[in-house]
């Protein structure tokens, strides 16, 4: 299942999360079962470290690379038009690849921390730009972007976010971002949808699993399929890569889906 960005480049509906995978025998166990599994999208950022390691793994597949979409993320340090580039070059280097399929700043510069943040966001922003413009990312996005990001990123941008990643589960359900997101045809992407493994022993999604003889992480993976937001679950171990892409056609009744919602 794929979903279309709003340039019209493809995006498939679940994608594999490489946060914390620092080993290479585990990162190429990892990725070659995921591809196995029809995983095609695999997520990454500079700031996980592992970048060399995920390229690497990705080239013991023999992957074709079209078939494959490749996401990166520039980390807070590299903010700005001319370290953005920069960070941009050494992480394409380390994946080893021509061109990444997404390109997404990880986190925004907010009020908090820069009386300037909207001139550095704006100056990330244009980096991406530049290299959505001369092809070396197919799509340019977002992470952790709330609707003052938004807003205010549209004052200076040419092209908008065709993303924006945020931490999306079952008990995390940021309703105004997802519903601007939603009218502004940005598609959204969802990480820790397992909470980070630790939704999975909540008692409301172990019972509404049972009901449908599926397992706690497959439940918290429909709810995000079911709001059309792409999940990203991470995992190395073999038995949970495939279960976690093996959603079925259950699906979860309104209820389900409220519930879930209201997890605290
Ligand atoms: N943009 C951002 O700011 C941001 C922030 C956080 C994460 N992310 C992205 O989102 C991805 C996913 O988030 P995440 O890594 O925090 O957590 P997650 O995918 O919600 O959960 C991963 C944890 O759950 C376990 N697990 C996976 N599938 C399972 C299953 N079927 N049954 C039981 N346990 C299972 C994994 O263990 P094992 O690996 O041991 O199997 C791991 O400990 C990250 O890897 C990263 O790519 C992005």
């Amino acid at each position: 299942m794929y979903y279309e960005l709003s340039n019209h480049w493809k995006i498939p509906g679940i994608g594999f999360g490489t946060w914390q995978i620092v080993d290479q025998q585990e990162a190429d166990r990892a990725i070659e079962m995921a591809l196995q599994c029809g995983y095609s999208l695999i997520d990454t950022a500079s700031k996980y470290k592992n970048e060399e390691i995920i390229g690497d793994a990705l080239k013991h597949t023999g992957a074709d690379r079209e078939k494959i979409f490749v996401e990166g993320k520039v980390w807070n340090k590299d903010r700005g038009f001319e370290k953005t580039l920069a960070a941009f070059e050494k992480t394409r280097k380390k994946l080893q690849l021509d061109y990444l399929d997404a390109y997404l700043i990880h986190w925004p510069a907010s009020a908090l921390f820069y009386e300037d943040w909207a001139k550095i966001n704006a100056e990330t922003w244009r980096a991406l730009e530049k290299l959505y413009e001369e092809g070396l990312v197919r799509a340019i996005g977002v992470c952790n972007y709330e609707i003052e990001h938004l807003n205010e990123l549209e004052k200076s941008a040419n092209i908008k976010p065709m993303l924006n990643q945020v931490e999306f589960h079952p008990g995390t359900f940021p309703e105004e971002i997802y519903r601007y997101c939603c009218e502004e045809n940005i598609q959204m992407q969802a990480w820790s949808p397992l909470g980070n493994g630790q939704l999975l022993e909540n008692e409301t999604v172990k019972k509404i699993a049972g009901k449908h003889k599926k397992s706690p992480a497959q439940v918290c993976l429909k709810w995000c399929v079911q709001k059309q937001v792409i999940p990203l679950p991470k995992s190395v171990t073999p038995k949970r890569i495939q279960e976690n892409i093996s959603l079925g056609d259950f699906l979860l009744t309104e209820e389900e889906m409220k519930q879930l919602e209201e997890i605290v």
